[in-house]
């Protein structure tokens, strides 16, 4: 299996390294790499046919949800028309596409975890330009694997639990929202359950399409935030912010240019069901990053 896979530096492209290596020849380019930077659509598209690859893995992304309200041409260009441009491609070559979206494509109506089948209603320029790359790539055709997944951390880099971490040593109360409701995944996850799915999409060619991929369980960043502070405590790090002096507020205490989804709960029946995984509570993750953190 030939593997291309652009956006190899962000948090999933970094982990996407690690677990796409054992399946064959992977070749990986970031955006600082000549035909890696989606802004220059042509010299991408020259690279996928001189590469001619099994399988292209689309990890590079605009995730800044905030800025992109401001740049909707560079979110659409780089979240829209890059997957739509790299499906096509994929569609020329008979190569199979990995794509990733988000639950921003709904408007989190309701408490019931969306399913694949469930209508997309995006309330921001990033949550719109992901679900047209999802009808994008469903409309050229190709064999894909595009998977929806929420709350994306990984140890390498900022994330919210490392800001969690700062702020509960710099201060004496932090107030954090309480009526988004997902699941934090682990791009470490992702990425292997992306190897795990492509090896058997390779033989099982019935098995492409939409799937929901989170770790399993719910919480609000509320209770992210509590999950991250106690277990910093049970590690001896010593926080300004007593157990009581977390205060969940809601979402309209922190007004932001992009709206987020209250509901962003997603119900992945379907691929543990395709694929014959199990996906692990959320806890699982967050306390292996945090291990990676607190143990140095
Ligand atoms: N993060 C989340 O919470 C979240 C939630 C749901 C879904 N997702 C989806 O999951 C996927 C992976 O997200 P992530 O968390 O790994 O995002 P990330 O860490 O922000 O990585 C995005 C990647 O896109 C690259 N990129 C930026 N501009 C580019 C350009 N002009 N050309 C090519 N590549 C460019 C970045 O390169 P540089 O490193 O050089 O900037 C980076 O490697 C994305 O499809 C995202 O929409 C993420």
């Amino acid at each position: 299996m030939k593997i291309l896979l652009l956006g190899k530096s962000g948090q999933l492209g970094w982990e996407l390294q690690r677990s796409l290596a054992p399946l064959g020849e992977l070749i990986a380019l970031g955006r600082d790499n000549p035909g890696g930077d989606y802004t220059r659509l042509d010299e991408v598209r020259c690279t996928v046919r001189d590469i001619a690859p099994d399988v292209i893995v689309n990890a590079g992304a605009h995730t800044a949800v905030d800025k992109a309200e401001s740049e909707p041409g560079l979110a659409r260009q780089l979240n829209t028309l890059a997957p739509a441009m790299l499906a096509a491609e994929a569609q020329r070559l008979g190569a199979w596409m990995v794509h990733y979206s988000t639950d921003y494509v709904f408007d989190g109506s309701g408490s019931t975890p969306w399913a694949e089948t469930d209508t997309v209603n995006p309330l921001s320029v990033y949550g719109r330009t992901k679900a047209e790359s999802e009808v994008a790539i469903q409309q050229v055709g190709c064999r894909h694997l595009v998977f929806r997944t929420s709350w994306v951390y990984a140890a390498r880099g900022g994330n919210f639990a490392k800001t969690m971490l700062r702020l509960g040593k710099e201060r004496d109360g932090l107030t954090v929202i309480d009526d988004q409701i997902g699941a934090p995944t682990g791009a470490d996850l992702l990425a292997d359950v992306t190897a795990h799915a492509l090896r058997i999409a390779w033989h099982r060619p019935e098995v492409a399409g939409l799937y929901h991929l989170v770790a399993s369980g719910e919480t609000s960043w509320y209770g992210y935030a509590s999950y991250v502070l106690n277990t910093a405590r049970k590690y001896g790090v010593e926080l300004k912010v007593a157990p009581g002096a977390i205060k969940p507020v809601p979402t309209t205490a922190f007004p932001t240019p992009a709206e987020r989804p209250r509901n962003s709960r997603l119900n992945t029946r379907k691929l543990q069901t395709a694929f014959g995984l199990t996906l692990p509570p959320w806890q699982t993750g967050v306390a292996r990053m945090l291990a990676e953190i607190l143990e140095k």
